[in-house]
């Protein structure tokens, strides 16, 4: 007998149009789409082609209509600052439209682009709820981002305005964002028309005359605005995430998918019920901040935490514990790499003593592979369900899952679980051909892919296809790959390109070579991603020099990365670049980078056939021993 979860899953395969026509019930529209599935244009999909609604109408008016309007909407909790602030539907609602008052003031208007580049204060959220409000399509760039990375998104999006703050609170340093902000827009060939700064406590900040406002005026003078339906196809935001090179790809949500498989995915994947306290523990920079810190709560009717501060040194590993028992949080969903650093601190688990969880009833964890260490810990410790479930920015919400509102399925260590529903997941070869149960290949999803994911790139319809599409005719080229057991398992075991993953953070190696490429002195590098017990990967540089170059080469490797933490940011975490005087490649030239993975991990490895000179491998081995790699070799 096929269990629930089965016959769900079989239903959103077998009759996508009926199944996500049904979740749309569930929205206020405007006006009611013509078609569920548009594929007039394969292969691009546009999901409740005629509908108009408007996304913020649907997370925060919607409920004063229906008995919301006194329950909390967000709960922010901040360690760094020492505050917290509650804010009912009614107040988000008020403040959004205000807020919404204010960009449209600027001349901001349907289909008009606004950075925000902010921390986790409540404004971020205000600001981008009230860009859905008017229409308009926001992008937010994540705080631990440099000048450069901001000056890039500027430069593609080409924001009217853009919203952010004079500083955010790293624990033990303030990060000013102003001079940032600045930077960003000189080094950008776009010119925002205006910049809302949050003036706040901490550091204030200059504002520069004629382009700066402060959020507060700008909030007082302003006259609150209505919300303007859109097409359900119409972008809601643009979220860049790591390509495979330096140019980041700037994923598209529309406003109609998205709402609609946002709201049923709270309680079809979290079990969460309207009404209750849902806390995502990541950043409004990160595709998991937009999807589960303020939208799909939102859309339900659950209130979110919004958190700044860290699972451990904010003060201390047991602030995940009084965050969820003071807030009655029912589920929480946060990075493994959260957990790891929480378990190094407090091995026993002896802070959870301390606070009354008996609230709590499901851990999701997501962005890299739950350890299966770090998922017994968990469950161990919290005796809750602890569930994998697998996804990416593109996605915007889980590929795989164990969809606990549907029906909890066994959990299998290293597994985030069965494809979710409209995710027809495979595994196919590199002839494209599916592949034996339990074989390992690409993992691809058979298209169209279900609402909420990513109609296309912005403005880059042709990378979107070259990058997704035309691998595997078809298909979605997630770029990881892996397997799925006898018993419809999927195991998610490492991406296809160079995409590495630091502490849930997606980066890429190719965008920190170009910049250690471009240190005058040095001719070629390569930078992998190496094992690290806490963050998951880190990753380490490889410097060749040119011809001649007599500096010290520490003082070069300083520079190297330091130029990546200008550059990309902090958030890299790039900190080891070892000089070397040749890298491994193969006769056709091509860097063995995997290999050099293998060797810094101490994984087994085999020499590859066609590399060109093997005695590097021995030099490369070396200078990992010199910065603390390849221990065993
Ligand atoms: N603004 C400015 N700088 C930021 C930043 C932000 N929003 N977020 C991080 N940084 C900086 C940090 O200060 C740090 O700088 P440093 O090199 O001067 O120390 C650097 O970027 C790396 O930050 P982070 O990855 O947060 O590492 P950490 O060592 O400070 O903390 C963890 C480690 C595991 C506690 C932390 O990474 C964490 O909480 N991870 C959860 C992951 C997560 O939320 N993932 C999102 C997907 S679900
Ligand atoms: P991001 O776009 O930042 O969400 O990163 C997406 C990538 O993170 C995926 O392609 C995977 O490589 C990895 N990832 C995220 N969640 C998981 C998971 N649960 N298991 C394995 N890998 C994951």
């Amino acid at each position: 007998m096929s269990s629930r979860f089965d016959q769900v899953y079989r239903r959103s395969i077998e009759d996508p149009e009926g199944f996500w026509a049904e979740a749309a019930e569930a929205l206020h529209w405007d006006k009611r789409w013509d078609t569920v599935l548009d594929d007039s244009n394969k292969p691009f999909y546009r999901w409740f082609s005629g509908g108009k609604l408007n996304t913020c109408y649907n997370a925060l008016d919607f409920h004063l209509e229906n008995g919301r309007a006194h329950q909390p909407a967000l709960i922010y909790d901040s360690p760094v600052t020492d505050s917290k602030k509650t804010l009912t539907y009614q107040e988000l609602r008020d403040k959004v439209a205000t807020f919404a008052g204010v960009l449209a003031a600027q001349g901001v208007a349907k289909g008009d682009r606004v950075v925000i580049y902010m921390p986790m204060i409540p404004q971020a959220l205000v600001a981008m709820l009230a860009c859905a409000r008017l229409g308009a399509v926001h992008s937010v760039v994540f705080g631990g981002f440099a000048a450069n990375e901001l000056a890039v998104r500027i430069d593609d999006a080409k924001p009217k305005v853009v919203v952010s703050a004079s500083c955010g609170i790293e624990p033990g340093r303030v990060v000013e964002y102003k001079p940032l902000l600045d930077k960003a827009i000189e080094l950008a060939r776009h010119k925002p028309d205006k910049c809302v700064i949050v003036q706040r406590d901490t550091k204030t900040c200059e504002l520069t005359k004629g382009r700066d406002l402060d959020w507060k005026e700008a909030m007082d003078a302003a006259r609150p605005h209505e919300c303007v339906p859109v097409a359900a196809t119409d972008p809601l935001y643009i979220l860049y995430t790591s390509g495979t090179t330096g140019e980041p790809k700037g994923v598209v949500r529309d406003n109609g998918g998205h709402a609609v498989a946002l709201k049923w995915t709270m309680k079809n994947i979290y079990g969460a019920e309207p009404g209750e306290v849902y806390w995502a523990a990541s950043d409004v920079g990160w595709v998991v901040g937009h999807s589960y810190i303020v939208y799909a709560p939102l859309l339900a009717g659950n209130t979110t935490v919004l958190f700044e501060g860290k699972p451990v040194g904010t003060p201390d590993a047991g602030v995940f514990w009084r965050v969820i028992a003071e807030h009655k949080v029912s589920v929480m969903f946060t990075a493994p790499t959260a957990f790891r650093a929480i378990k190094k601190e407090d091995p026993k688990g002896e802070q959870i003593k301390n606070y009354d969880l008996s609230g709590f009833r499901t851990l999701f964890l997501a962005g890299e592979r739950t350890d299966p260490d770090t998922l017994q810990w968990a469950e161990e410790k919290l005796k809750v369900p602890v569930i994998d479930h697998w996804w990416q920015t593109e996605t915007g919400w889980s590929i795989c899952a164990n969809c606990v509102g549907i029906e909890r399925l066994p959990v299998k260590p290293g597994s985030p679980s069965k494809p979710a529903p409209g995710m027809n997941v495979q595994v196919v070869g590199e002839d494209g051909k599916p592949v034996k149960a339990g074989d390992i290949g690409a993992l691809v999803i058979k298209l169209p892919l279900p609402p909420g994911t990513f109609p296309t790139l912005w403005n880059a319809d042709e990378r979107f296809k070259e990058a997704y599409l035309d691998e595997y005719p078809g298909y979605y080229k997630t770029a990881d790959a892996g397997f799925i057991d006898g018993d419809g398992y999927v195991f998610v075991m490492a991406r296809t390109d160079d995409i590495i993953n630091v502490a849930g953070h997606r980066l890429s190696t190719g965008g920190m070579e170009e910049v250690l490429a471009a240190h005058p002195d040095v001719a070629e590098c390569a930078v992998i991603g190496v094992a690290d017990q806490m963050k998951g990967q880190l990753p380490v540089g490889f410097l060749v020099l040119n011809a001649g170059v007599e500096r010290s080469h520490e003082e070069i490797s300083r520079e190297a990365v330091q130029g990546v933490r200008e550059q990309i940011g902090p958030v890299a975490a790039f900190k080891t670049a070892v000089v070397v005087k040749r890298l491994p490649k193969t006769r056709s030239g091509k860097i063995l980078r995997g290999t050099m993975q293998k060797i810094a991990d101490d994984e087994a490895w085999k020499m590859p056939a066609t590399i060109d000179d093997p005695v590097i491998l021995d030099e490369i081995t070396e200078a990992l021993k010199s910065v603390g790699y390849a221990r065993n070799a």
